[in-house]
């Protein structure tokens, strides 16, 4: 199995070398592209001291699976290719979500899904895939009505440059220097912004609609009542989000917890009395989503609930997911 990483120096290109690692994947190769920024670079590894090369026709004519974490502009420009060059594409960014030829997956979910890829099988949003762990539960016991969703989403979801401005808008401020401005539409740090990716006619914006658009998707449930408000807060990693549901079925905290204890990617983080809750300090670095302040919905009563999750977005939320992908598609072929 000859593997690929398309944006290896980035954020979540590195995650995604560590989460190969981390969970023992028998690769036979492992190259790693980036910018011509990059190229030369030495990278270590638990597959060895590898050098960064640019794109080009060659990788994806040896590689089987390629990870691809570059942006929009290079899946745009090289998914496709790739794919009618006989590597499966796993893509991070937005632009076959949507596709309806493309599968959009999340392994605890919508596994059967990955088997008819037109050689690009799409990641999802961070946000989206975050809620989307405790919300398939939900889904699958006591079936979803409506979900509303608040995120708090951190600066690393915008990549190494806006979490390393963040970073130097805090040492400039403590040196009374005038902080500058480049990743977002106004000082993040000390602020908040309510404003992710570009705003629709509908007047919510792109990240917002990804949350309605991809959920939909992966729970084959095109018709799906969800809203989201997202927000961009001085946090480097893990994103969080303040979740509401109303269910089809009565729902208690207690029945929802015994669920969520045997769920696969779901730590519950929930005891309120020892100030014990889901943040993103205590989330960064983990596989699992904490789940937790799970408490009855002063509005929907015995058929809702409210809770509050917290998970690293560079990994379930990015890397994660698509290694989980890609241990899918070897199991298959391995078959
Ligand atoms: N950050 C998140 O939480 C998150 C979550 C889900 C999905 N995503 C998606 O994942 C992708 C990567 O995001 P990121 O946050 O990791 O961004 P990032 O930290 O800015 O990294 C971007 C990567 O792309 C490479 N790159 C940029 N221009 C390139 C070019 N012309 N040719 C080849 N490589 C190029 C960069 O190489 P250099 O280092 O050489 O510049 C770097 O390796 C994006 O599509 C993003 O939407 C991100």
């Amino acid at each position: 199995m000859r593997f690929a990483i398309v944006g290896a120096t980035g954020i979540v290109g590195r995650e995604m070398i560590t989460c190969l690692e981390k969970r023992h994947l028998k690769i036979d190769q492992l190259r790693l592209a980036a910018s011509p920024r990059s190229i030369g670079k030495i990278i270590k590894t638990a597959y060895g001291k590898i050098t960064v090369e640019g794109i080009s026709e060659e990788l994806f004519k040896n590689s089987d699976i390629a990870l691809f974490a570059a942006g929009s502009e290079i899946s745009l420009k090289w998914a496709k290719k790739a794919a009618t060059l006989g590597c499966i594409v796993i893509d991070n960014s937005s632009c076959f979500r949507y596709d309806p030829k493309v599968p959009l997956i999340i392994p605890e979910i919508n596994p059967k899904d990955i088997f008819k890829h037109p050689g690009i099988i799409a990641n999802p949003n961070c946000t989206t895939a975050i809620a989307a762990i405790p919300l398939w539960e939900i889904e699958k016991h006591f079936g979803l009505k409506k979900i509303i969703i608040s995120t708090y989403q951190a600066v690393s979801g915008a990549g190494k440059e806006a979490m390393e401005e963040l970073e130097k808008q805090t040492c400039d401020y403590c040196q009374g220097k005038k902080l500058e401005i480049k990743n977002f539409q106004h000082q993040i740090l000390f602020n908040l912004i309510p404003h992710i990716d570009k705003f629709q006619e509908n007047n919510y914006t792109k990240e917002e609609m990804k949350v309605v658009w991809e959920t939909r998707k992966i729970f084959s449930r095109p018709n799906i009542s969800i809203s989201c408000t997202a927000v961009r807060v001085p946090i480097l990693r893990a994103h969080s989000e303040s979740i509401v549901v109303e269910t089809k079925k009565k729902i208690t905290p207690k029945k929802i917890r015994e669920i969520f204890k045997k769920t696969s990617g779901i730590k519950i983080v929930d005891d309120p009395k020892k100030n014990s809750y889901p943040m993103p300090l205590f989330a960064s670095q983990n596989f699992e989503v904490q789940v937790g302040r799970i408490r009855q919905s002063l509005i929907f009563g015995d058929y809702g609930l409210e809770f509050f999750v917290s998970g690293d977005q560079l990994l379930k939320g990015a890397a994660l997911n698509a290694v989980q992908i890609a241990e899918l598609l070897i199991k298959r072929i391995s078959k």
